[in-house]
């Protein structure tokens, strides 16, 4: 888990800048960073205790959860990291009494998130100029 304001915070806004902004053009204000303070963030770290995967989580209600901000260092995709960490968040969401989490998907995502387990909910919409799908999987009943 991380804290917010940590020095591995500082990593977490660095890799999600490098991975999920600075591609697009775009970067983290001040006030988005703000938004989210009250959100669980989880990461993994490589043997050198450096982040190499992170996530964010937002609470919506007792039963359900929102996983935003996914983003995996560049040179270490494709080797089950992504899956690692949110096989990892939805086993802490369980313990906690979570039943369902939702998403949204960068379409060029999406199978990586079928893959899991997520189906996809309702059309296509544009975030951040680029297009998105909801997701959602129950992992409760
Ligand atoms: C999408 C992302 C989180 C996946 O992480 P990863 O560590 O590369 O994924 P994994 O290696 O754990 O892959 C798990 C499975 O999903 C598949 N997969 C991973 N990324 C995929 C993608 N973009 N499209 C289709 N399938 C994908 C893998 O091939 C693997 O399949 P397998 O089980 O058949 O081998 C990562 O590529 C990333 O950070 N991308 C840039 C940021 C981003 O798009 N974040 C998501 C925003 S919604």
């Amino acid at each position: 888990m991380i804290t917010f304001g940590s020095e591995l915070y500082k990593e977490e806004i660095k890799l999600r800048d490098d991975v999920l902004r600075a591609p697009l053009g775009l970067e983290y204000k001040k006030e988005d960073l703000e938004a989210e303070a009250d959100e669980l963030r989880y990461g993994l770290l490589d043997s050198d205790g450096v982040l190499v995967a992170c996530l964010l989580i937002r609470i919506l209600d007792n039963t359900s959860a929102k996983i935003r901000q996914m983003a995996v260092k560049e040179e270490l995709r494709g080797k089950g990291i992504g899956r690692e960490l949110m096989n990892k968040v939805e086993s802490e969401l369980k313990k906690k009494k979570f039943k369902k989490i939702e998403l949204h998907a960068r379409m060029y995502a999406k199978n990586f998130y079928d893959k899991l387990g997520y189906r996809p909910v309702g059309k296509e919409f544009t975030e951040i100029g680029i297009p998105h799908i909801k997701m959602v999987k129950k992992i409760a009943t």
